[in-house]
């Protein structure tokens, strides 16, 4: 799977989100593999009415129903149309048991779970909690130019057999200045169930054109 997360970035809000996730639809339909968005809470209803892609939210708090303002409802994410959502991304850390409580909340609404670790130790330590991913993402090289697959290939395959080791069931990605196919490829290569990826995507020239490439490399 690919997810693509739009952060904050100008270009994935609002009206430039449904642009960039009908790009999306087109490439997984044309590759027929799974590409998923992952957007700010207050887009989320937009997209999943407009576009048939996977919505995430990029973030919900570990809490039900009650006296909570401000806080992300994870089901109200459901009711916006999220399928799941982010957890613990190194922009929005969480306490181990909020995540803990986070991902129970979001199996009883039938919603996926991704949660982010900035390196193996927290990986495995997610891995037991059974989220439906663990996404391995160096905080030092997000945003930037040199992937964490050329970069740290070894921290991609160690939280891979980390993972298998604890919970089967549990997928890998991984994340962190991905920028092409090589880089999906490589991500592959080193065991990973797919990507996480942002300005690669949401800020690049030609969105289509990467993403076709990524896409072509995940098949
Ligand atoms: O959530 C994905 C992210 O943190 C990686 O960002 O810009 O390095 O692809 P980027």
């Amino acid at each position: 799977m690919i997810v693509v997360n739009t952060k904050a970035y100008k270009e994935g809000i609002g009206k430039n989100a449904v642009e960039l996730a009908r790009i999306m639809e087109r490439v997984a339909e044309n590759f027929k593999i799974d590409i998923a968005i992952a957007v700010q809470p207050s887009d989320i209803y937009m997209i999943a009415s407009q576009t048939s892609i996977p919505v995430f939210s990029q973030h919900i708090d570990a809490i039900n129903y009650g006296s909570h303002t401000g806080w992300i409802l994870p089901h109200a994410i459901r009711e916006a149309g999220a399928v799941g959502s982010l957890l613990n991304h190194s922009e929005h850390r969480m306490k181990i048991e909020d995540i803990a409580e986070a991902i129970k909340i979001a199996k009883n609404l039938g919603l996926k779970t991704i949660a982010c670790a900035s390196n193996v130790g927290i990986t495995e330590a997610i891995a037991c909690l059974s989220p439906d991913y663990v996404a391995i993402e160096p905080p030092e090289l997000i945003g930037g130019d040199i992937s964490v697959t050329k970069a740290k290939p070894s921290i991609v395959r160690d939280a891979v057999d980390a993972v298998k080791k604890i919970n089967e069931r549990v997928k890998v990605l991984c994340g962190a200045g991905i920028k092409d196919g090589n880089d999906v490829a490589k991500a592959v290569e080193l065991g990973a169930d797919g990507i996480l990826v942002a300005s690669g995507i949401v800020k690049a020239k030609d969105r289509e054109k990467v993403l076709n490439e990524m896409a072509e490399a995940m098949k």
